[in-house]
């Protein structure tokens, strides 16, 4: 068969900081070998996407194409690629699994080294890009080495999970990013057991996630954390036992609450919002002797995290976690049987879908708290 070449698209570029977005002609290029180039069918709008657009982010780099929350179809494969064919459904990972650097063979994380420190420049783990606008034949950075937000993607063949063709992938496109990440905190994360109380701050999309595989686990009492109350509802249908709403109680500090409330702390505690002073309440709120409290939130570059030592020297764990500790190619299939099976919910986690033109309008809902995911569908 001929070599692929070239292909002229449409996509989502962010040519600078604190700019709208702008759907325009975008080069593909061919994959490399190793690599494979996708037909996004659907990619959700997450927070850190938001975040890099906005400037704030030290890593951000422009112009690029920024998404990071994709499913599609590949298009074509490189030279040498054997774990995946044209044709095949997959769902793209800003955390590859090689199955071969000390991360992966080591079994104990899922953040796998093999092309980090290209991913981080955004480029392909040969050092050049695969994207231009075609406007200008600018060369443009991929972003979190998926960039989702254009019609083709390429990847190097270790950052796709191939799932079951059979599910929709305007669904399966949030377990890119969002629902695994709650989920898996639960499951691979903090290994939650039956019977576990569990508190849940911030009740957006990862929180709900975390809520929905505190239910999977089998917890006993999920208590949901937030100050917007218009997130009681959704948490309460995906789970939630209790919702608290910390400006409730004045100047209390919400850590108190929750102690009281549950007899002397929580078994684990998820801090799902991004802020340093609720993950300090979250590890506050973990029972004394066992507690365990997980960090999933993304806060601000540079921040730092404080509690007294004597929270950990009497027997709270302060942890954190990446895509959930989620082995993407090992288990984002996995997920997509659960999902099939209808044991995880994820057509409840979209509550838009929009086209790639009103791309910017879901930034906008999204900025307004308006939705668990918005998804642009291709
Ligand atoms: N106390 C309690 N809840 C809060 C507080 C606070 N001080 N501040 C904000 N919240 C709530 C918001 O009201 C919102 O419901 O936290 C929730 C955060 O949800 P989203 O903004 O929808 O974010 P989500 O997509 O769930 O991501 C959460 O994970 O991936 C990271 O970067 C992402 O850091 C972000 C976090
Ligand atoms: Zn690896």
């Amino acid at each position: 068969s001929s070599a692929p070449g070239p292909i002229e698209c449409r996509g989502a570029i962010a040519w600078e900081a604190g700019k709208p977005l702008s759907v325009e002609k975008v080069t593909v290029g061919p994959p490399a070998a190793g690599e494979v180039r996708v037909r996004l069918a659907a990619t959700g709008v997450c927070h850190t996407d938001a975040y890099t657009l906005s400037g704030t982010d030290p890593e951000g780099a422009f112009p690029c194409i920024l998404g990071h929350e994709g499913a599609g179809v590949v298009e074509s494969v490189g030279d040498g690629v054997t774990s995946v064919s044209v044709g095949d459904h997959v769902v793209l990972l800003y955390i590859p699994e090689c199955r071969e650097c000390k991360f992966c063979k080591s079994g104990k994380t899922n953040l796998c080294g093999a092309i980090r420190a290209t991913q981080g420049k955004g480029v392909m783990p040969d050092g050049t890009s695969r994207l231009t606008a075609t406007c200008s034949d600018r060369g443009l950075l991929h972003f979190m080495g998926t960039s989702t937000f254009c019609e083709y993607a390429v990847l190097p063949a270790i950052a796709v999970a191939t799932v079951d063709a059979a599910a929709p992938l305007t669904s399966v496109c949030l377990l890119g990013c969002g629902i695994p990440t709650g989920v898996g905190a639960v499951r691979n994360t903090c290994k939650v057991e039956e019977g576990a109380t569990v508190a849940v701050f911030g009740l957006g999309g990862v929180g709900l996630s975390v809520v929905q595989g505190a239910v999977l686990a089998g917890a006993s009492r999920i208590i949901g954390v937030d100050i917007d109350a218009g997130k009681f509802a959704n948490a309460t249908k995906f789970g939630a036992t209790e919702c608290v709403n910390p400006k409730d109680y004045g100047d209390k500090p919400i850590q108190e609450v929750l102690v009281e409330m549950t007899d002397g702390g929580l078994d684990y505690t998820f801090e799902a919002i991004g802020r340093t002073a609720t993950m300090r309440s979250a590890l506050e709120a973990a029972h004394k002797g066992w507690g365990m409290s997980c960090i999933i939130g993304v806060a601000g570059a540079g921040e730092m995290i404080q509690t007294r030592p004597f929270q950990l020297v009497t027997g709270r764990r302060w942890v954190g976690t990446a895509f959930g500790g989620t082995k993407g190619r090992t288990e984002v299939p996995l997920l997509v049987k659960e999902y099939m099976d209808g044991k995880l919910k994820i057509d409840e986690c979209i509550t838009k879908k929009y086209s790639l033109d009103q791309i910017n309008d879901a930034f906008a809902d999204m900025h307004d708290g308006k939705l668990i995911r918005g998804v642009i569908v291709f």
